[in-house]
Parts: structure tokens; C-alpha cells; sequence
């Protein structure tokens, strides 16, 4: 009796604690009630960690299996010896925080709006709600070419290109130089998968010509009611691999397969965290898929992580591969055009919307 009344006292305070953060803080960031996230730590099984190195002693069809289980089983993985220099690691790190440190006027200097998608936002929704975040966003290749409207009629184009600060100094020659290397690794690890996949190594090459692949700054400053917002609310990423450079802050939970867990990904010094994204999903006609993920925030500590997110080209038309298909195995997915599909998707991330963003199951052949 003692226990049941104890008990109940303690969710009481939780609902009042809850209150009264709701009443500091916009409504806007309040995740409702079965999205908010439990915060209690918990100590189970998380992602695969792989490491990249090849000996001559490690056979490649060893590695190349490793990939394919963890993105099977996990649809992340974390990777070590990666070949991205340690030292570009930590500078990016630093550059980030001195990036955000600055004044909000500073930052608003480069701010993104309905023209530019490129540069600083502060106001994020994902599922229509705030993110409690900023971010700095830059094409790795500048000028990008997009289409101008959703509108699958409609063949007018858009330029995309960078907006950079004047400070810090250096900020973007780290940033360029980072997405450089980072990029490397990522045709290295499609390369893998497309192998894991049966296919030729060099399967995917051919749609990354004039890839509309960014990279993200991401910083999430304390927040005072961590247990009723999200850094970065539930989400899958929309195209075909990320790869995510996170500080020791950890934050970043994967949605388990097995079931549907919410599991931490553990931040491991030097490591790079991947995921697949939708667009490998539908290549491989869901052999692999792409995974919900979201970011807890907490009340102390500010967090930064760099993602970089790696895009086909706009005309690419995204399709279950021919060479994974067959009678007893065809097509789950449509054919979808990944520059409207983009065009479409970046469109809730300013406002709310009323309907749901577009998603890789609208194409979903049933
Ligand atoms: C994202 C994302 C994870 C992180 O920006 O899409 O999932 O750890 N970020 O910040
Ligand atoms: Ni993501």
C-alpha cells in the first residue's frame, strides 16, 4: 500500500515538473505524449562497430559481410579506421562550437529562407514539431542544380549555392576540407554495400555525378524540459547514406528492428556513425532499411554533430535495382524522381504543415 502511494506521488511530481517547463518554453517543441522520450538510462545492445582497416591478413568478403548484417539488422553501424584524419575530426568539432558560440546577429547574416535553403536555421520542424536545434547547412557541390517546384509538369530549375559567414576565420576551409575526406569515405562504404548487395563495387557510381549531397552543423544547446522535446524528432533520412560525426555528449537513439527499442548510440572516440537512408531502401528493394532515429536532449550539457548526408543527383529516377528483382521478389517500390522528391520533402521543414511530408511509402507499390 506504502509502495502504490509512493508511487503515485512520484508521477504526480512528474506531471507537475512537466507543467511547469510547459508553461516556460513555446509549445511549438512539445512533442506529444507517445513521442516523448523516456530518459532514464538504459544499458543494452547497440549498433555494430566496424572497423575499416584491411590488413592482409582481413579478407575483404569478411568486412563486406559485416556491412551487410549491421545494415540488416541495424540499418546503422559505427565505423572505425575510416581513413578520415583524426585531426580534421577534432578541427570540425571546433569549428563548429566557434560557429554557433557567435552572436545571433552574426549568425543571421547567413540565414537560410524560402530562396536559399543553404545557411543557418534556428526553426526546424520535423513532424511538425520545433527541433530543439540550429544547424549550418552547405552543398558539398556549389552550385547545386534542383528542381524549382515539386510540380512533376513543371521542368524550371533552381541554382543552389552556399551562403558562408565571414567568421570564424577558417570555418569554411575546415568545413570544405572535412566534407572532402568524408565524402571519399562515403563512395567507399556504397562501394561495400553495393557488394554486400551481390552487386559490382561500382554499381552506384553513375548517380552521384551531380549529387546534391550536404553537410549539417548541428547544435543542440541545453534544454530546460528535456523529457518533453527532441533535439531532432523521429525521423528517417531521405537519401542514400549519412555519415554522422558526433561529440562525447551522446543523444542520438536508432530505433531497434528487433523491437522497436529506442537504443543510444553510443558515442566511441573517432568513430563515425552511419545510417542507410530511404534511397538505399528502395535500391535494394528493402533488403536494407532505412531506420528511425530522433535526438534526446538534456539539461546540462550542449551537444554538436556533424552529419553528412549523401544525395544522388536530381534526375536520378530512385527504383528497386533490376538485378535484385525478379518474379518472387519484384519491385516494393515505384519509380520516383529524387529532385521533386527533395523539393517536396524540404518543404515542411519551415513551417507546419497541415498533411504529412512526402515519404518513400507514398510510392510504395502495395
Ligand atoms: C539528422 C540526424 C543525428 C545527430 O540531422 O538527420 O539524424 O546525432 N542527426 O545529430
Ligand atoms: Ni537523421
Amino acid at each position: 500500500m506504502q509502495a502504490f502511494y509512493i508511487r503515485n506521488f512520484n508521477i504526480i511530481i512528474i506531471i507537475i515538473i512537466n507543467l511547469i517547463s510547459m508553461g516556460e518554453v513555446d509549445q511549438a517543441f512539445i512533442q506529444s505524449i507517445e513521442h516523448r522520450p523516456n530518459l532514464d538510462t538504459i544499458e543494452i545492445e547497440g549498433i555494430p562497430l566496424i572497423d575499416l582497416s584491411l590488413s592482409h591478413t582481413t579478407d575483404i568478403n569478411v568486412l563486406v559481410s559485416k556491412i551487410g548484417t549491421a545494415c540488416k539488422n541495424w540499418g546503422f553501424f559505427q565505423v572505425i579506421n575510416h581513413g578520415v584524419p583524426l585531426e580534421l575530426l577534432e578541427k570540425i568539432k571546433v569549428a563548429a562550437k566557434a560557429f554557433f558560440d557567435q552572436t545571433m546577429e552574426e549568425k543571421r547574416k547567413v540565414k537560410r529562407d524560402e530562396v536559399n535553403p543553404m545557411g543557418y536555421y534556428e526553426s526546424e520542424h520535423t513532424k511538425n514539431v520545433r527541433d530543439w536545434k540550429e544547424v549550418f547547412d552547405f552543398l558539398i557541390k556549389d552550385p547545386s542544380f534542383l528542381p524549382a517546384s515539386p510540380e512533376l509538369e513543371d521542368d524550371e530549375m533552381r541554382t543552389l549555392s552556399n551562403q558562408w559567414p565571414e567568421n570564424p576565420p577558417q570555418f569554411r576551409e575546415v568545413c570544405q576540407e572535412y566534407a572532402r575526406e568524408v565524402e571519399k569515405l562515403g563512395y567507399k562504404l556504397l562501394e561495400l554495400i553495393s557488394l554486400s548487395l551481390g552487386l559490382p563495387s561500382n554499381r552506384f557510381n553513375g548517380y552521384f555525378e551531380d549529387q546534391l549531397s550536404r553537410m549539417r552543423l548541428n547544435h543542440y544547446p541545453p534544454c530546460p524540459c528535456p523529457e518533453l522535446a527532441l533535439g531532432v524528432g523521429r525521423h528517417k533520412d531521405a537519401g542514400a547514406l549519412t555519415i554522422v560525426a558526433q561529440d562525447d555528449v551522446g543523444g542520438l537513439q536508432v530505433k531497434r528492428k528487433s523491437d522497436g527499442v529506442w537504443a543510444p548510440v553510443k558515442p566511441t572516440s573517432n568513430a563515425l556513425v552511419i545510417n542507410v537512408g530511404d534511397i538505399v531502401q528502395v535500391w535494394s528493394n528493402e533488403a536494407y532499411e532505412s531506420v528511425e532515429h530522433r535526438v534526446v536532449v538534456n539539461s546540462e550539457r550542449e551537444r554538436f554533430s556533424i552529419p553528412i548526408f549523401i544525395f544522388p543527383s536530381h534526375y536520378v529516377m530512385v527504383k528497386p535495382l533490376e538485378e535484385l528483382v525478379n518474379e518472387g521478389n519484384p519491385p516494393k517500390y515505384k519509380p520516383y524522381n529524387f529532385g521533386k522528391f527533395n523539393v517536396a520533402r524540404n518543404r515542411s521543414n519551415y513551417k507546419k504543415l497541415e498533411v504529412q511530408n512526402i515519404q518513400i511509402s507514398d510510392f510504395k507499390i502495395i
